[in-house]
């Protein structure tokens, strides 16, 4: 008699990763239309890009019915600096998903050291998502320094009483599932006593990335753990992800196969064709020019920030091709459609964006220095008194953790992507993200 495996239960609103391919969270190279061009070939799920608990806590939920997606905003650094001058701009968008497209195959993934702020951010867009996601992996400074990522690897309490708070706080009452993505840690036994800990928490998933917290990106992933974590997960009833070095649907089959998980995830091949995700038998991997059209439509379908897009197709485009200078050179959607000689359907389009973006033609005229300066001498005048100097210094603060963030979020990529960020403007997303 063959004993029925042990399974924990996947809440009713929640997904089960088994038998599952997935597109990884990615800082920026995850936002919206990313994720719905995975979605359209073939990824099963799709984590968005970790946002940092504090960066959510306080946002506003809007449902915007242009692009038929819910936004997380708050109000902008921009609109902060002078909201007199520009009502417009206050509200920038934290997060954003398209429920018809996405809401039961997303995953939120959240950066967080803090079982408090982590379920007061999780329960925002808990009702919206398919489960919530813990980055336990990111290995950068700005991360670990701050006790999250790739630090609570070391804190293995304060993680599991992240896990736990989650589950019985958001992941019970909006009845979806609460995982954790982790890195291996230096031997089978750390990681071993690790994960037996994980699993008892009430979690549904664990995603496994195949490499310690020291190791690049570019050094190839160690699989000797993942049988061990696949067999530890599979005795607790938790679904074990796989990932690392996986470039397509097929290969990632086989891995799963071969070592015992119950599904895999990928990043950086997707990142630069997300067709990665069709089986041969149904297409493969499709040539660069058709999944940079469809990016671009998808972008324009649901306003995505300009830079973002432009970043994203700088991870698209072969940086060989004549098409790559020339897109470096668009400022905005209409230039970009021009550019790449789309149909003129989409040009009309594109220049609606441009407007509800304020870019390209209908960019608004810069203030030079002395401007902004009298301007604000003005808004301090009419609006007075010691709050609203320290509600500046408050708005200067702010803006300089931007530009760090925005620093430090570069050094995240691997090298060839550094390389080819070019056109990226990184400060409008890496206020609310820093992996
Ligand atoms: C641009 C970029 C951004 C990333 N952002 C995140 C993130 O937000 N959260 C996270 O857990 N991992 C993040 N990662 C790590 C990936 O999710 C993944 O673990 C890693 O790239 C290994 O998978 P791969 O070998 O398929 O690239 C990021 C990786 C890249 C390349």
């Amino acid at each position: 008699m063959t004993s029925t495996p042990k399974k924990v239960t996947i809440p009713m609103n929640g997904v089960d990763y088994r038998g599952k391919i997935v597109l990884a969270p990615m800082v920026r190279s995850g936002e919206c239309p990313s994720r719905l061009l995975a979605l359209k070939y073939g990824a099963d799920l799709v984590w968005g890009p970790e946002t940092i608990d504090k960066a959510l806590i306080g946002t506003t939920r809007r449902e915007n019915s242009t692009t038929n997606t819910v936004d997380f905003t708050r109000i902008s650094s921009n609109g902060a600096k002078n909201p007199a001058l520009n009502p417009d701009q206050r509200e920038s968008v934290i997060y954003r998903l398209h429920p018809g497209r996405e809401g039961r195959k997303l995953i939120y993934q959240i950066g967080t050291s803090n079982p408090e702020t982590a379920v007061q951010a999780a329960k925002l867009v808990a009702p919206d998502v398919a489960g919530i996601d813990v980055n336990a992996g990111c290995p950068k400074p700005f991360s670990t320094s701050g006790g999250m990522g790739a630090a609570l690897l070391k804190t293995p309490d304060k993680l599991c009483s992240i896990l736990e708070a989650l589950v019985r706080e958001v992941g019970g009452p909006n009845e979806i599932g609460i995982s954790v993505k982790i890195r291996i840690l230096d031997t089978a036994e750390e990681t071993a006593a690790l994960v037996r800990r994980l699993v008892a928490t009430g979690i549904t998933g664990l995603t496994v990335h195949c490499r310690t917290t020291p190791m690049r990106p570019r050094e190839r992933a160690i699989r000797d753990q993942l049988r061990m974590v696949a067999d530890l997960c599979r005795e607790a009833g938790v679904a074990c992800l796989m990932n690392g070095d996986v470039t397509s649907r097929e290969e990632a089959l086989d891995l799963i196969a071969e070592y015992g998980c119950d599904g895999a995830m990928i990043a950086t091949a997707a990142e630069t064709n997300p067709s990665v995700f069709r089986l041969e038998a149904e297409g493969g991997k499709a040539p660069w020019e058709e999944v940079v059209e469809e990016y671009v439509k998808t972008s324009i379908e649901v306003e995505n920030r300009w830079g973002n897009t432009k970043f994203l197709l700088g991870q698209m485009i072969p940086g060989k091709h004549s098409a790559y200078n020339s897109m470096t050179r668009t400022k905005s959607y209409a230039e970009l459609v021009k550019t790449l000689k789309y149909d003129g359907a989409l040009l009309k389009m594109a220049r609606d964006v441009d407007k509800a973006l304020d870019i390209g033609e209908y960019e608004k005229p810069k203030l030079t220095k002395a401007e902004r300066k009298a301007a604000n001498k003005t808004a301090s005048k009419t609006s007075g008194g010691s709050h609203d100097r320290s509600m500046q210094e408050e708005v200067r603060k702010t803006a300089a953790g931007i530009k760090r963030k925005a620093a430090t979020a570069e050094l995240d990529k691997p090298p060839d992507i550094a390389r080819e960020a070019g056109p990226a403007s990184v400060p409008e997303s890496a206020s609310a993200l820093a992996v």
